[in-house]
């Protein structure tokens, strides 16, 4: 069984072809124009997709060395995310699955990234806790069997890649901030400054970063720091460790305590941030002292891509699972409604 799979819920136009479980390839566009604005604009994510969506599928379907006419079903992700990007790749899937007269399969862009860590070939068992940390999202949930999911907990407030992204505006390092902090962190003190740790003892699987974020403008304003000025390149990677220790310290606890009150033996962390070098190494070291099995996907697959999107086609075509040509975006899709 020979699946495409499409991404264009944010900022990346992806596309994979996936043969019975197997990943033949995946290609991927990145937007880095959007840097210049300090963020993504929705309205230009839209526009490259229309014009990218074409050479991306192009390109994996000729990596992957299949025809079109080879494939068995195209999925493409219908939400949550931008609803003028997810509508370029949705429209797209679905037209090229009415042409070739073959079945489409929609796709919870959340339940991708879960499914990320189902594309290795150690693969965690059911029901196994994943934590889904991205720009959009920051979810502590059950993957009890496939699709159906316990949503235990999420963010109040910003998500972390939103907060990793929100600092290094103030810091005045780039966009997006999450790659930046982590490669700045690795120069700097993370004891430099105590930032608080939201650990929310009343309420522990849900999540809060605007805090750290709003200390972060404290801190800097009492320092007298210009984002625009010459910074001590000192001074910029003792910030970004400090904060980047203050976030993952919340998110290794949470997930960690999740897993013992759940007694989930099978842990696994998906989403942009999920790429971040100090949560992948604090939770290998965790996970080993409490004997849990971690699973993190590669770094290709942590952030937005198609073959994720194309595993979660794969399993539900395999059960006959298909989607109607009507399905349109849904921009707040949650995936606690999936299924
Ligand atoms: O999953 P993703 O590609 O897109 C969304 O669905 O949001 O995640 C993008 C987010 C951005 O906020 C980015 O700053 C963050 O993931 N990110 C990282 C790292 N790489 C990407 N955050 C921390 N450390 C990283 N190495
Ligand atoms: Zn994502």
């Amino acid at each position: 069984m020979t699946i495409l799979g499409i991404e264009t819920s944010c900022d990346e136009t992806s596309a994979a072809v996936l043969r019975d479980g197997k990943l033949l390839s995946n290609a991927t566009a990145l937007q880095l124009f959007h840097s210049e604005h300090g963020g993504v604009v929705p309205e230009l994510a839209s526009r490259a997709h229309q014009r990218l969506i074409i050479p991306v599928v192009a390109e994996a379907l000729a990596k992957a060395g299949v025809h079109k006419r080879d494939l068995d079903g195209v999925a493409a992700v219908y939400g949550p995310g931008l609803v003028g990007a997810l509508l370029v790749g949705l429209t797209f899937g679905k037209s090229l699955a009415l042409a070739l007269g073959k079945p489409f399969i929609g796709v919870d862009h959340m339940e991708a990234h879960i499914s990320s860590n189902l594309l290795q070939e150690e693969r965690p068992e059911f029901p196994f806790l994943t934590l889904t940390v991205s720009g959009g999202h920051t979810q502590l949930v059950v993957a009890r069997d496939p699709f159906t999911y316990e949503v235990l907990g999420r963010t109040r407030d910003d998500a972390a890649g939103e907060a990793f992204d929100k600092v290094a505006k103030l810091l005045g390092i780039g966009y997006p901030g999450g790659p930046l902090i982590d490669k700045l962190a690795t120069k700097g003190n993370p004891k430099a400054v105590n930032f608080p740790r939201p650990y929310l003892e009343d309420d522990p699987y849900s999540f809060s970063f605007s805090g750290i974020k709003t200390s972060m403008r404290y801190h800097l304003k009492k320092i007298g720091f210009d984002p625009g000025g010459a910074n001590e390149p000192q001074l910029i990677a003792d910030l970004c460790a400090s904060f980047q220790a203050a976030v993952v310290d919340v998110l290794v606890a949470k997930l960690l305590k999740a897993a013992e009150d759940l007694a989930i033996r099978d842990i696994a962390v998906a989403g942009g941030v999920s790429a971040n070098s100090e949560l992948r190494r604090r939770l290998a070291m965790e996970a080993k002292i409490r004997h849990k099995r971690l699973f993190i996907p590669s770094l290709e697959f942590c952030t937005d891509n198609g073959a994720m999107v194309a595993m979660v086609g794969y399993e539900k075509l395999k059960r006959g699972i298909v989607s109607s040509l009507e399905l349109t975006a849904e921009p707040a899709l949650d995936l606690s409604h999936n299924a």
